[in-house]
């Protein structure tokens, strides 16, 4: 059995060129309307910077973040116009800021592209980085329980060596790591890092993957 690393989770995320990065989840009306507009957010693993320019219209600043340069420098050009956006190249395990400097973080579907063992430091970085009473977002699918998907999570864990986290594919055929979460996991996962006030609503989502099934998704929010 191989056991991968940080690096071959990250070198997958890696291969996506610009615009090219599987992206599903959302963020559920009732976070939305708890953002006002002095809110500086960052958007940790933004990616395409979906919801990056989304975002920047509701609040006052918005910094999008991604190991993958191509989608960054990408973004970066596009919205070079938009003076409340910024983006910068940076692993969030790692955040080149300074602490108590946002007053929200968003992390849709990045905790799960993360290696389990850098998880906690993902959020323990993040926490470092907001606002005493600042607010963290966080979406990701939710494990599946059914026979077929046992199968799967089975024969996933002699590579991932984690149960629930899978080989994806994304519609290009570029393949990645994601995990499906059970929502005890992702609880204490955010209460181990420090965060409190935890809440979450649940939705349905269509994967942008090759794919393309509908799955359950779940919306967690919390403050520091
Ligand atoms: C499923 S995509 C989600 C993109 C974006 N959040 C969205 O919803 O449109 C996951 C993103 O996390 C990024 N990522 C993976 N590991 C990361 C890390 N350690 N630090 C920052 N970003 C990371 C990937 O490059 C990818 O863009």
């Amino acid at each position: 059995m191989t056991v991968e690393d940080k690096n071959t989770w990250e070198q997958l995320w890696l291969s996506f060129d610009k615009g090219e990065t599987p992206a599903s989840l959302s963020i559920v009306p009732d976070f939305l309307q708890v953002l006002t507009i002095n809110d500086q957010v960052l958007d940790v693993g933004c990616g395409s910077g979906r919801f990056t320019r989304k975002l920047s219209t509701l609040v006052k600043s918005v910094i999008g973040m991604d190991i993958n340069m191509k989608e960054i420098i990408y973004r970066a050009s596009d919205d070079k116009d938009h003076t409340s956006i910024h983006y910068c190249v940076s692993d969030g395990t790692a955040l080149p800021f300074q602490s108590h400097f946002f007053t929200t973080t968003i992390l849709l579907g990045v905790l799960g592209g993360v290696h389990p063992t850098f998880r906690s430091q993902l959020l323990k970085e993040s926490f470092r980085c907001l606002q005493t009473g600042g607010k963290i977002y966080i979406s990701e699918f939710l494990q599946i329980e059914n026979q077929e998907w046992k199968n799967i999570y089975d024969r996933e864990f002699n590579k991932t060596s984690e149960w629930g986290s899978i080989t994806a594919k994304a519609i290009n055929g570029k393949k990645f790591h994601t995990h499906h979460f059970s929502k005890k996991e992702l609880d204490k996962l955010l209460v181990h890092s420090g965060f409190t006030n935890i809440d979450f609503k649940t939705y349905r989502v269509v994967s942008q993957t090759a794919e393309g099934k509908e799955y359950d998704a779940i919306g967690f929010w919390a403050t520091k």
